[in-house]
């Protein structure tokens, strides 16, 4: 059975927060932060992750009430629909089951009739042994060299993840230097090219459907490089490819031991758990890419079994609703306070708004409230450089999430120590703001008293800026798989409570058949 259609616009819940609102709508947060364990009350944990959201204008009655929107809409039986494998991805007719691919539970799940959980575990185990080869320089080249480089070829989905992971966990990486090749643009495979030396440079082609303009673009382009000093009798030592489309593998050359597997029950953007991370594995090795599977699978059992109240992905789900549908919040900031994770903005970007940037409701219907947000951001302490000027004191309302982390990689504690005061100084300033008095204080105390008059309007913060807190005790490959599954159930949870299907994305079809089009003309 397929997910429920609820407007949830016409729910009992909707109605009583649309009243809720217009009582509590000019709360302030430095009010709310006087109440007795406000930080206590607001706060929950999971081993490792502790998530503070007292920063957030909301009181025990709004949560309350979010949490009966998401009762009223049935968000546990989809979420068990989602789990056990039902076609809740309807307009293309597929399950779901990213969670299966860091499931360690030897129940079976059934797609079509066959349990899938032995396919996935061999596919682990084509990964383990692969990687195991290549890092220990077992697999040789065409020359009988061992392999110095990976190059993932892909987009979107096939690449983000990876790209994303990889960067993340840069300090767990092997002696193997990974490239991510995506952009139709030529000039981006030259620059990864025109270092690499053929000889000892492995490339890993991901494309489920093996027919992307962009990664069939970029890998003809590659083999044709890879030709100029190899023969076609070279290609399996140097080419493989992870995909559903064998057929299309096999016309480009490519060994069929050489095919990790994709499954339709797999999104592109959900799909960094299954051979698609073949580059994380091969970057950090199989054990630390494992670690990154059980740490989502941490996420994915605490999502699927916790009370919505208690629930991190849950509440996470339903503040941004709270500031989507209630305050009018046009997009939302992730901010994370480690370099690692610099391009975990751009990762979020395609799961976050190519899931749920959707018009039209379950029914086929024009949807009257507002769906998807736009998510943006980049990391602390660069972006308090930068954009952060516009969310402090800005015309705009931009709820954000800090992620940050107890301990610091390297251990140079005097810049983790500077790095954490301005991960909360940041979200204190957000939240309760600079008053007129306290400008005014402060002016006069630094003898600025001419001033006053002038500047004071221009110095004062007026708070009330709400934010998250996400903080974990250390970057590992566990709590980085713990942070994406919390992403992808916080973006599950938000399109079953718009009504909407969020693991199509027809959106982005109309672009790319014109571009064909057009390209034929030329
Ligand atoms: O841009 C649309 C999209 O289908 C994404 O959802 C997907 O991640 C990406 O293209 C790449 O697709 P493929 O893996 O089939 O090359």
């Amino acid at each position: 059975m397929a997910l429920k259609n609820i407007n949830p616009t016409k729910t009992n819940a909707w109605s009583k927060l649309t009243n809720h609102f217009n009582d509590i709508q000019n709360i302030n947060i430095k009010d709310l932060d006087k109440e007795p364990n406000r930080k206590e009350e607001f706060s929950l944990k999971l081993n490792d992750l502790s998530v503070d959201f007292s920063k957030n204008r909301i009181t025990k009655e709004t949560l309350n009430l979010l949490v009966e929107l998401a009762k009223e809409v049935d968000l546990k039986d989809a979420v068990e629909k989602q789990f056990s494998g039902e076609v809740i991805n309807v307009t293309e007719g597929r399950e779901v089951l990213h969670t299966a691919l860091r499931s360690t539970s030897d129940e079976p799940l059934l797609v079509g009739g066959k349990n899938i959980k032995p396919q996935i575990q061999a596919a682990l185990r084509k990964i383990k042994s692969f990687s195991n080869k290549v890092i220990s320089g077992k697999w040789k080249g065409y020359t009988g060299k061992s392999i110095t480089d990976i190059v993932n070829i892909g987009i979107g989905g096939s690449d983000l993840g990876p790209d994303m992971v990889v960067e993340s966990l840069k300090y767990y990486k092997n002696q193997l230097t990974t490239h991510f090749v995506s952009n139709v643009d030529g000039d981006h495979v030259s620059e990864v090219i025109k270092n690499l030396d053929p000889e000892t440079t492995l490339f890993v082609i991901v494309s489920k459907t093996f027919t992307t303009q962009e990664t069939i673009s970029n890998a003809e382009t590659i083999k044709n490089w890879f030709l100029k000093s190899a023969t076609i009798f070279d290609i399996p030592k140097h080419f493989v490819a992870v995909s559903t489309n064998l057929e299309a593998v096999d016309n480009f050359g490519i060994d069929k031991a050489n095919v990790f597997p994709m499954w339709n029950w797999v999104g592109g953007r959900f799909s960094l758990w299954s051979a698609v991370g073949l580059s994380i594995s091969l970057s950090v090795g199989y054990d630390n890419y494992k670690a990154l599977l059980e740490g989502a699978e941490e996420m994915d059992l605490h999502f699927k079994n916790e009370d919505f109240d208690t629930n991190i992905p849950v509440i996470l789900a339903l503040l941004s609703i709270w500031y989507n549908n209630f305050y009018g919040a046009e997009t939302e900031a992730v901010l994370p306070y480690s370099q690692y994770l610099s391009k975990l903005p751009a990762y979020l970007q395609q799961a976050i708004m190519e899931s749920n940037g959707k018009g039209v409701d379950r029914n086929g219907d024009a949807i009257e409230y507002q769906t998807g947000t736009i998510v943006w951001g980049s990391t602390g302490t660069n972006m308090q450089h930068a954009f952060m000027q516009l969310v402090h004191q800005g015309t705009k309302l931009i709820p954000a999430d800090f992620i940050g982390y107890k301990e610091s990689l390297y251990g140079l504690d005097d810049h983790h120590k500077k790095l954490m005061a301005n991960y909360y100084g940041q979200m204190d300033a957000l939240a309760f703001g600079k008053t007129k008095e306290e400008v005014h204080l402060e002016l006069k105390v630094a003898g600025d008293e001419a001033k006053i008059a002038t500047l004071l309007p221009f110095k004062v913060f007026e708070g009330n800026r709400p934010s998250n807190a996400i903080l974990f005790e250390k970057l590992t490959p566990r709590s980085m798989g713990k942070l994406i599954s919390l992403y992808e159930h916080k973006i599950f949870t938000q399109g079953v409570l718009w009504n909407i299907y969020s693991y199509d994305q027809f959106g982005v079809e109309l672009g790319k058949e014109l571009a064909k089009k057009l390209l034929k003309t030329q």
